[in-house]
């Protein structure tokens, strides 16, 4: 008796997870993957998969969601925005996102968020952000940005792309596995 009542405490704890996540130069799916290493190591039943490779009409079918992207022109990612748009959700969902500057974008899910929340159908549970290098920025679209700039904020904005250099790093990795823990307990 005693035997059966703990595994049904297993069993009710185990979530079927699923993290999904735009990104296009692997700092984004990097976090995602950390997060998928971190759920499982508690057991749990967890899909990690690029959001273009989503059916949208299967989110429902999960307990939690948890959506990634890059922000690109401070946005989401396409394939990120098409998760949050006319789709069905499950009853919890939880965001992240990297982006090479070492600020947040606090509106790049926070409208979806706020909809969410306001409808009542989902709960959100938290959101996640670190620096991801700035790999997809090379060449003309870095010349065009460090060009527009003065002698001194250049020098600055450079400084900043090298220190940036492997971002998310070790760090980044185990405060984002952190995060991924917080959403289960
Ligand atoms: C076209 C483009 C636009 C970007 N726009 C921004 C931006 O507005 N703000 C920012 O902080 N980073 C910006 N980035 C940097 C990316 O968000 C950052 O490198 C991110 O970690 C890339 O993630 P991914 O490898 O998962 O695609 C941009 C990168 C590219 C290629």
């Amino acid at each position: 008796m005693k035997k059966n009542s703990h595994k049904l405490e297993n069993e009710v704890k185990n979530v079927k997870i699923l993290i999904t996540y735009h990104s296009d130069t692997g700092n984004t799916e990097k976090v995602g993957k950390a997060m998928k290493e971190a759920l499982d190591e508690e057991g749990q039943d967890v899909t990690a998969i690029h959001a273009k490779d989503v059916d949208a009409s299967s989110l429902k079918s999960y307990d939690l969601v948890v959506i990634g992207s890059s922000i690109l022109g401070s946005q989401l990612g396409k394939h990120a925005k098409a998760l949050l748009t006319k789709v069905e959700l499950p009853p919890k969902i939880a965001f992240f996102y990297t982006c090479q500057q070492d600020r947040a974008y606090p509106k790049a899910f926070g409208r979806a968020a706020k909809k969410i929340e306001k409808e009542g159908t989902s709960k959100v549970m938290g959101e996640f952000h670190c620096i991801g290098d700035a790999l997809g920025m090379e060449g003309a679209l870095k010349e065009k940005m460090l060009g527009s700039m003065n002698p001194e904020q250049r020098k600055e904005a450079e400084q900043h792309f090298e220190d940036i250099k492997g971002r998310p790093n070790a760090e980044d990795l185990a405060k984002a596995k952190e995060f991924a823990k917080s959403l289960i307990k």
